[in-house]
């Protein structure tokens, strides 16, 4: 154990199974504190709750000689956020880091995408990071210290089908990890993305028609969510001190920097545009950099062994 984390306490959303498990286990391995978020709810963010995910990790991180609490609450209200934050500080007398993992799925193709499916999707992907960063920032701008990990997805920085709710979120949550990081850069706090590859109830989900994309999924169970935790767990220790406003792609043993949108071509017209030179000039010298339109699962043309 090298003890990264040693003499932190962390607060890791939707951590009672997938990725957020694997999180708040290495990150109480690493010496952190621990306080492990998960309302215990379906994939579809349906269903009452249940205590049981987030009290088995915190069992676990216990019978491992670790120190973890666990909380019930739904990022997506505002209070419960606060509440996270409040039973780290007055459990553990502080907090140092904070992972934004909870997530749920309601894909739908677009034209079919009801009012529901959006918002439900926004309200814990997007305003639930929000919400739970913005509970943490005071503390730390007090201390002049603290890391904020936030997940995005290759559904929004690249794109897929059925998911505009869901793309829109992630795509909201890169530019929330960025504001943060230009924020709070002069209070010692810093801001990243991670966008895994991971196995987890919520990758099982995808529905596999073809035999093709039956053979996939079936290569995509190697990608375990414990691969995705390393990177999410240095990224709350000191020794990432500098790095900061990047987003990291984890895709079993590859991690992956992430290009930010920046202009790739400019087109200028000292007297102005016409419609019809928009036609005839801008666009053609544009279009050899216009953005393909493939999906998430296209451009990762091959699978990690
Ligand atoms: N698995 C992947 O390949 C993949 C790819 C891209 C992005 N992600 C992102 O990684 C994160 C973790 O996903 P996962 O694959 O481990 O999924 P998962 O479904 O296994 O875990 C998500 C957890 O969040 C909890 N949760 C849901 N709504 C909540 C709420 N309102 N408040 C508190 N907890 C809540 C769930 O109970 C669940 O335990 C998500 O943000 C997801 O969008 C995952």
């Amino acid at each position: 154990m090298a003890n990264m984390l040693k003499d932190k306490v962390v607060l890791v959303t939707g951590a009672g199974g997938g990725i957020g498990r694997e999180m708040a286990l290495l990150a109480a391995a690493e010496g952190a504190k621990v306080v492990v978020n998960d309302l215990g709810g379906a994939v579809d963010g349906e269903g009452a709750g249940s205590a049981t995910p987030a009290q088995k990790v915190c069992d676990e991180i216990a019978a491992a000689g670790g120190k973890a609490v666990p909380n019930f609450g739904s990022v997506s209200d505002p209070g419960a956020a606060e509440a996270m934050v409040k039973q780290a500080v007055e459990t553990f007398g502080r907090i140092d880091g904070v992972i934004n993992n909870a997530g749920i799925l309601r894909d739908r193709i677009f034209h079919r995408m009801s009012h529901l499916d959006w918002k439900q999707v926004i309200d814990v992907h997007l305003n639930g990071s929000f919400n739970v960063a913005r509970a943490a920032a005071n503390h730390f701008k007090e201390q002049k210290s603290g890391a904020f990990v936030h997940f995005t997805s290759t559904s929004g920085l690249i794109g897929n089908f059925g998911q505009a709710n869901y793309s829109a979120a992630k795509m909201g949550i890169v530019g929330l990890s960025r504001s943060i990081a230009l924020d709070m850069a002069a209070f010692g706090v810093r801001s990243n993305c991670i966008s895994p590859f991971a196995f987890t109830r919520m990758i099982g989900t995808i529905p596999a028609d073809t035999p093709q994309q039956v053979a996939r999924l079936g290569r995509s169970k190697r990608m375990t969510p414990a691969k995705v935790a390393p990177m999410a767990v240095f990224l709350l220790s000191d020794a990432a001190e500098g790095v900061t406003s990047q987003i990291f792609g984890v895709r079993m043993n590859e991690i992956m920097l992430f290009s930010a949108n920046r202009p790739v071509r400019s087109v200028h017209n000292s007297e102005g545009w016409t419609l019809e030179q928009i036609a005839e000039q801008a666009i053609p010298a544009m279009k050899p950099h216009f953005i393909d339109m493939k999906r998430s699962p296209e451009f990762f043309t091959w699978d990690p062994v």
